[in-house]
């Protein structure tokens, strides 16, 4: 592992400005290096002094950070088209750089030693800087690489990886009600960057696009200011911008048994260079709440099946009570209605499907009508594709498609975790 590598090297934001206190600091535990059962489960972060979130987590792991991760606040999502001009040897050279920064970034340090302000007075700071003073806020960033990667649109084999393409890395099939924009869709490679300040995962993003110069080009990107799933059951069940609790029958990252069946991709998988990784499935979902904040509540928790306050089930029960498809209510009619969101996307109405819900809510201005451009940025991993085509092929006659619009659609695979001395993603070149 060559010392830029490291990710305990040079000055971190941290020791420069001494945010937090030396035991958060010193404490980062690797997710293969003996972690505690729960820390392992959940990405091996280390907690502050009080015992409170997690702050910092290992970039190095059997699998990539980000995914089980307990999700963070914010997030900054990136996915790039590669250059043309961008060979084989060129493509593993970014991933190599990128590596090395994310795995720096993710422990609060800047891009390279001294990066921001330490350099020559006569060339650009190799750190864009606007995260000094910040410790590592949780960052976790994640890299996918999309279909046009291993085949480009004109069928060329540009990479010499086509043989090599997951099967099912294909683009999503048009579902039904999709009304999808092309500048929102797609890209060859992607970065989730999760953090719980919003200026560190730009900062993390902003910087990885900089090392791209030249050979990935933004194509699209999306903020997301707030959760809207919990993926460990130490978190509270936060809400989506229909004021429902979102992520509720998530999976978590503590049913580890779950998240092996339902997200990690096997070794017996094809291909084998995924093992270890997963499928993740971007959709921009536009949310038309002006027409939502006019229906009555009543009929809005009919649409999702469960109440706006507590989350229950309309079958009964508290939040983590299972619903009960088959209760009915005074007039014979079932008490979560046909349509109901969570009756259509739940395991029983999809073979047993099941998925790790990441997604974030934001608002992007308004539009010429005076609307706000509002949403939930979905974002899923799964073990193969077929998981979210199938719930989302049975959300066809969700109630609540009539507020929704999917305008952006996107699916990358995410290889495994990276080990120390290795690029992101090496096992596809080997
Ligand atoms: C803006 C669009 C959406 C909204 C507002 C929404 C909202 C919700 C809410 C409030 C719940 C209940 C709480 C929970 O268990 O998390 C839920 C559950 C769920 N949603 Fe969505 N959702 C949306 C889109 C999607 C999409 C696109 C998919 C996948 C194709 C999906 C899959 C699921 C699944 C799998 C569950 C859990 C069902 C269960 O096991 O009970 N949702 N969603």
């Amino acid at each position: 592992m060559s010392a830029d590598r490291s990710s305990g090297g040079g000055v971190s934001r941290r020791q420069l400005f001494g945010v937090l206190g030396a035991g958060a600091a010193g404490a980062v535990v690797g997710a293969a290096g003996g972690a505690g059962v729960a820390l392992a489960a959940t990405g091996g972060g280390t907690t502050d002094a009080s015992g409170a979130a997690a702050s910092v987590y290992p970039y190095f792991g059997a699998h990539q950070a980000g995914i089980v991760t307990p999700a963070q606040d914010r997030l900054h999502f990136a996915a790039f088209d590669v250059a043309d001009a961008l060979d084989r040897e060129g493509l593993i050279g970014l991933l190599t750089e990128w590596t090395d920064a994310a795995a720096r970034l993710s422990q609060g340090l800047e891009v390279a030693e001294g990066g921001a302000v330490g350099g020559s007075d006569y060339s650009p700071p190799t750190d864009t800087g606007e995260a000094l003073g910040l410790p590592a806020s949780g960052l976790t960033i994640t890299f996918g690489f999309g279909p046009g990667l291993f085949t480009d649109e004109s069928g060329a084999d540009r990479f010499g990886l086509s043989a090599r393409r997951p099967a099912m890395l294909e683009p999503l099939p048009r579902f039904q009600g999709d009304a999808l924009v092309p500048e929102m869709s797609g890209g060859d490679l992607c970065i989730q960057a999760c953090a719980d300040d919003p200026q560190v995962a730009v900062h993390a993003i902003r910087n990885l696009s900089r090392i791209a110069f030249g050979r990935a080009s933004l194509r699209w990107s999306q903020l997301g200011f707030g959760r809207t799933s919990s993926t460990s059951t130490t978190q509270a069940t936060p809400r989506n911008l229909f004021g429902f609790k979102d992520g509720t029958a998530n999976v978590k990252a503590e049913e580890t048994a779950i998240v092996d069946d339902h997200v990690w991709v096997h070794a017996s998988d094809e291909p084998a260079w995924l093992a270890g990784g997963s499928y993740l499935v971007a959709r921009r979902i536009r949310m038309i709440i002006e027409n939502w904040d006019r229906v009555q509540l009543g009929e809005q928790e009919m649409l999702v099946g469960r109440s706006k306050g507590e989350g229950a089930p309309l079958s009964g029960g508290t939040e983590f009570t299972e619903p009960d498809f088959d209760k009915t209510g005074a007039t014979d009619a079932p008490l979560i209605d046909a349509d109901a969101h969570v009756r259509l996307a739940h395991p029983t109405s999809n073979g047993g499907a099941r998925m790790l819900r990441r997604g974030y809510n934001f608002v992007d201005g308004n539009d010429s009508l005076g609307r706000l451009d509002a949403g939930l940025f979905f974002l899923s991993f799964q073990r193969s594709p077929q998981q979210f085509i199938d719930v989302q092929t049975s959300l066809a006659r969700d109630g609540l498609n009539e507020y929704l619009k999917h305008v952006g659609s996107a699916i990358f695979a995410v290889p495994g975790g990276v080990a120390e001395g290795e690029f992101v993603g090496q096992a596809l070149f080997a």
